[in-house]
């Protein structure tokens, strides 16, 4: 069986996980510790980058070795060792590949660098042994995007924000709303009880040809509402919230047909595509029945990862470096890998203005 080592540090999460591939081919996860900084920065309304940093120093040996432990492996048995290089804030980058690359020398394993977002496009051949070619909608604090995965370092980016993430919008209505922090399930929660009907928030871009997503607008939108109705009701801020889900679920839904169309084009011989949803954002339950009557609609296969491994989780950085070191993909310089803060997945695609603002997150 080959295993691997998998760190992950990039923004609030301290992560370390060992996955592995039985001799039949069969994919497992041996062990998947995740220890979230949430309290560190719940004070500060978000994530606070030198806390962020300072917590994973003191976390992740410990971390390490619970995974090491949980998969009763010792770090001599692994087959290779992985850190997340990017994308991601830098302090926390910097403790993950420098522990990574420590262990690896120490131990004569080789060491791989993984793009974060290569780990959410990869997870479901991890969860679900899906073959390529697919469509991968990541939905995260970070980032919203439409990815065409056609094999292991070849993606293209095919629609992405111009301004927020959907994350963020989540995020952000929730501060207005006075809604504890973490936002998205805060919102989540408030929306089960609210009338997702009484409130008409733009849809923006929808019906538009070009295939990208735009959320600024509906959080103006909110804040402007939420100003003209205060002080809010407990009844109102239900309503907003479940009428903020529905604009972003009839949006998602609109905006991701649009890149079904190009896929069936792309690929007409193909009798089972599928899509796949990765992000923090996939947690949620609106989001997820909205995708999938559209995969109904549409004859889509949804692969929706387990919600402990749509977010951040190391399990994704392990698999994504075990797929490599399989093809004998690995860098001969990992040792010397730099930590890139920005690190598109598809570096062929232009940047677009406005997007991933608070970049670093993925
Ligand atoms: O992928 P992730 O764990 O971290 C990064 O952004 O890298 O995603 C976190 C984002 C946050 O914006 C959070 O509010 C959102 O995912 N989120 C949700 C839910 N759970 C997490 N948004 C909506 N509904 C949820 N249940
Ligand atoms: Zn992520």
């Amino acid at each position: 069986m080959t295993r691997v080592l998998g760190i992950e540090t990039s923004c609030d999460e301290t992560a370390a996980a060992i996955v592995g591939r039985d001799a039949d081919g069969a994919p497992k996860i041996l062990s998947n510790v995740i220890l979230s900084q949430i309290k560190e920065h719940a004070a500060f309304g978000g994530v606070v980058p030198e806390i962020a940093a300072r917590a994973h120093v003191e976390a992740l040996d410990g971390v390490i070795e619970a995974a090491l432990d949980e998969a009763g492996l010792a770090l001599g048995d692994v087959d290779g060792i992985a850190a997340t290089a990017g994308p991601g804030l830098i302090g926390g980058l910097i403790v993950g590949l420098t522990t990574g690359k420590a262990l690896a020398a120490a131990c004569g394993k080789p060491f791989l660098p993984v793009n974060h977002l290569e780990g959410h496009a990869l997870t479901a051949r991890l969860t679900d042994r899906l073959n390529f070619p697919y469509l991968l909608l990541l939905v995260s604090g970070g980032h919203t995007q439409i990815v065409h995965v056609a094999g292991i370092g070849r993606y293209e980016r095919w629609a992405t924000t111009i301004d927020d993430a959907l994350g963020e919008a989540f995020d952000k209505t929730a501060k207005l709303l006075s809604l504890p922090y973490p936002g998205g399930p805060s919102v989540e929660k408030a929306a089960r009880k609210g009338d997702p009907t009484r409130f008409a928030f733009p849809r923006p871009l929808k019906g538009e040809k070009r295939p990208d997503f735009s959320f600024s607008g509906l959080k103006t939108a909110v804040r402007r509402l939420a100003s003209e109705l205060a002080p809010l009701s407990n009844t109102d801020i239900a309503d907003i919230c479940a009428s903020f889900q529905m604009a972003v679920a009839e949006t998602l839904s609109d905006r991701v047909a649009r890149s079904f169309s190009r896929f069936r084009a792309d690929y007409p011989e193909l009798v089972d595509p599928a899509l796949v949803v990765a992000g923090g954002v996939a947690a949620n339950a609106t989001v997820r029945r909205t995708l999938e009557e559209l995969c109904r609609r549409e004859g889509f296969r949804l692969v929706a990862p387990p919600p402990e491994l749509c977010g951040d989780n190391a399990a994704m950085i392990a698999w994504a470096a075990l797929e490599r070191l399989e093809r004998d993909m690995v860098p001969s310089d990992g040792l010397a890998f730099a930590p890139r803060p920005r690190w598109p997945l598809d570096e062929q695609s232009a940047p677009v203005i406005g997007a991933g603002k608070r970049g670093a997150k993925a």
